[in-house]
């Protein structure tokens, strides 16, 4: 079939929207058609580098959408599902999967590869193949993404909200609540507040936690914050220290959470200075691939048991953890419908990312 994609043909060029060739799915495969999808700034690491992939790509990787056909193998979900798409796929069955952590499945190696997981594209254009930025292709009408990417989610649910909850909600609620561990009575920073930290701030409000300073030099994103959950918003790290530090007695955060556009390795130091004995500093914005320095004083590291940890979609596990999200949605205390800033055609899907690089979006939402 014929379906219209965002494709990126090179590094630092602009996303071209052109119908493309779609395949259809393979026995372990489902071609959805998309309701909406989310503007996360992992699809600009490919263009700017920082998630080294190979061209060409259908950019997307947060999206909701419709079973339209089930290969013959596929066993949870049949034509006319509701489904959430998972950045991450999950077999189920290695040895991470089995442990409860299938954010680190063995699958997540094809995601850096482009074609699907037997090696072969579904999208073609331009007399060759075009590989699916996290197997999935979000910014596309149509698209056929594995099974072990696909979530059910109740008949019914709003699936431009469900779109964000693919990526941006999961990681940014995960990385408090599940990576951070925020407890009820902590103290928690989040800095940056784009559409993975303002649900770290949720993330950290729902956990009960007393204290939210929420950092971000975009006044917009500060208003945003405090609507989100945040009790104190300050510009910059530097203006954090001194409440952090009023706020606790001097005791400094639980936890510190990085959710920046790119994660650079001299804000660990500073993150490090402001958490407390056993705080974590953690870290979901994506690092440059070639940064081999972070900066931190290793000797109060060891004697304060401070705690440096990654956070890949906030530790979740998407097959509970995204229907969960949608639940906490329904009954009021998880916000999706002020998460979307600014909608989008995919025609517009440059003018969405300039916006993300103005500052202007929470998150923008492409509704097909
Ligand atoms: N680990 C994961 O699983 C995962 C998943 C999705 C996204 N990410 C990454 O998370 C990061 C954030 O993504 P996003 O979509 O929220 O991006 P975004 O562009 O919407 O938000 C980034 C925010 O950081 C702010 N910022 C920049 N420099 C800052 C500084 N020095 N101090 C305070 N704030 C600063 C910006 O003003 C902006 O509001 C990206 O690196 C993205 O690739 C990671
Ligand atoms: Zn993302
Ligand atoms: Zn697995």
């Amino acid at each position: 079939m014929k379906t219209k994609a965002a494709v990126l043909w090179g590094l630092h060029e602009k996303w071209q929207v052109e119908e493309v060739e779609l395949d259809g799915p393979k026995e372990n495969e489902v071609l959805v058609r998309l309701t909406a999808s989310g503007l996360c700034h992992s699809d600009e690491h490919l263009v700017t580098g920082d998630i080294p992939m190979p061209f060409p790509m259908v950019g997307g990787h947060e999206g909701a959408g419709t079973v339209v056909e089930a290969g013959s193998e596929v066993k949870h979900v049949t034509e006319g599902d509701s489904v959430v798409l998972s950045f991450l796929p999950a077999c189920g069955r290695c040895s991470y999967c089995a442990r409860g952590m299938q954010n680190l499945c063995d699958l997540g190696a094809f995601l850096i590869n482009g074609p699907q997981l037997d090696g072969t594209y579904r999208f073609h254009a331009r007399g060759q193949g075009i590989g699916q930025m996290c197997l999935l292709g979000t910014f596309s009408e149509y698209t056929v993404v594995p099974a072990a990417s696909v979530v059910k989610v109740d008949t019914g649910t709003s699936l431009d909200k469900a779109a964000l909850v693919g990526c941006g909600v999961t990681t940014g609620y995960g990385s408090a609540v599940r990576t951070a561990e925020v407890k009820a009575g902590d103290t928690v920073v989040v800095m940056g507040i784009g559409g993975i930290g303002i649900n770290a701030v949720q993330g950290a409000r729902i956990a009960g936690a007393r204290n939210i300073v929420a950092i971000d030099p975009v006044e917009f994103k500060r208003t945003k914050a405090t609507e989100f959950g945040a009790t104190h918003t300050v510009a910059s790290v530097a203006e954090a220290g001194p409440i952090v530090g009023l706020l606790t007695r001097g005791n400094m955060a639980d936890a510190f959470i990085i959710t920046t556009d790119v994660a650079e390795g001299d804000y660990i130091g500073p993150a490090l200075d402001m958490v407390t004995k056993r705080g974590k500093v953690v870290v979901t914005a994506v690092g440059h691939p070639t940064d081999m320095q972070m900066s931190g004083n290793l000797f109060m590291l060891t004697m304060m048991e401070k705690q440096i940890r990654g956070a890949l979609y906030g530790s979740s596990n998407a097959q509970h953890d995204i229907p969960r999200m949608l639940e906490l949605y329904n009954t009021g205390q998880l916000k999706l419908d002020e998460l979307i800033t600014t909608e989008y055609a995919l025609e517009d899907v440059n003018q969405g990312y300039e916006d993300m690089r103005n500052g202007v979006n929470i998150r923008g939402l492409i509704r097909y």
